[in-house]
């Protein structure tokens, strides 16, 4: 049994923390969480020992993991031979090098990774890919996950072989994206909704219809929290890439993956 569970993660449209929270119920122990999401969160240096166990989730973005995620981990994340899983989350498009990224970054970082996952969020762009993902199925797989983890731990704790999970080094490439921001398109009841949840302070707190585009991550978190439903990107750029993802990842539906 872990003496003491954390679930590490980053999660803007909050499919990435559902996934975790089932498997900290499926591990059937207290656990904390340590949800870097907002930057307030992303200062403090949070360091983990040998009785800890820790779960790492992140969304997967461009088939790696964004970069704030990686920058975080490097930064303020470290551990003393501190047995982890890692769990990448993705919309039903694929997970590409997203685990092997984190294998290695979080391998460097003292932990040992004993077990992996990839799980299946609805996708951040658009509410027609991997729809209400993840659903209870995946939740379900999610606990059963988290129970396997607890029986892992009973034996001796071993680092998960070079090469069982999946991915390609190098990683796939970080490609600078357009800069590009959410407009309001329906009036703002200046609920401040949008801007306490930017994981980048991309908005402008006292004109919320005003976003950076140089700052924002294009996480889609403002436009599912709107009330109005006034937020959206409207650009052409952004529209392309909804529409290829639509014509090419909405099927067949991909269900997750244990890495043991
Ligand atoms: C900028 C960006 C890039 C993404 N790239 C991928 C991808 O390469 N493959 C994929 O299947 N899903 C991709 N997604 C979808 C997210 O991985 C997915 O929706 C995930 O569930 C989001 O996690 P969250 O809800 O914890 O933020 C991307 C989403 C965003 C915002
Ligand atoms: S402005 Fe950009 S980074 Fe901020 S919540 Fe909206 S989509 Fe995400
Ligand atoms: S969430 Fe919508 S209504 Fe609230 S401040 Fe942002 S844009 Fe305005």
């Amino acid at each position: 049994m872990a003496k003491k569970v954390t679930l590490v993660y980053f999660s803007s449209t909050k499919t990435t923390k559902k996934n975790l929270l089932a498997m900290a119920e499926g591990m059937g122990c207290p656990f904390e969480t340590v949800d870097f999401t907002l930057p307030a969160s992303r200062e403090r240096d949070v360091c983990f020992g040998e009785g800890d166990f820790v779960i790492f989730g992140s969304p997967v973005y461009g088939g790696v993991m964004p970069l704030l995620v990686r920058e975080y981990l490097e930064k303020h994340i470290s551990g003393n031979n501190t047995p982890c899983a890692i769990v990448a989350v993705y919309g039903n498009r694929h997970f590409d090098d997203c685990l092997v990224e984190m294998e290695d970054l979080l391998t460097e970082k003292g932990f040992l990774v004993t077990a992996a996952a990839a799980c299946l969020g609805e996708h951040s762009y658009t509410t027609q890919i991997a729809t209400g993902r993840p659903d209870e199925s995946d939740l379900a797989w999610a606990k059963e996950f988290g129970q396997k983890l607890q029986e892992k731990l009973t034996g001796p704790v071993q680092a998960l072989e070079k090469g069982v999970i999946p991915g390609n080094r190098p990683y796939k490439e970080r490609k600078p994206s357009a800069p590009m921001a959410p407009v309001n398109t329906n009036g703002c009841i200046h609920c401040g909704n949008c801007v306490r949840n930017c994981p980048v302070g991309a908005i402008d707190a006292k004109d919320p219809g005003k976003a950076d585009p140089e700052k924002c991550i294009k996480c889609l978190s403002c436009v599912r929290l709107c009330p109005l439903g006034s937020k959206a990107f409207t650009a052409e750029g952004f529209q392309a890439s909804v529409a290829w993802c639509l014509a090419n990842f909405k099927e067949p539906r991909k269900e997750p993956v244990a890495f043991l």
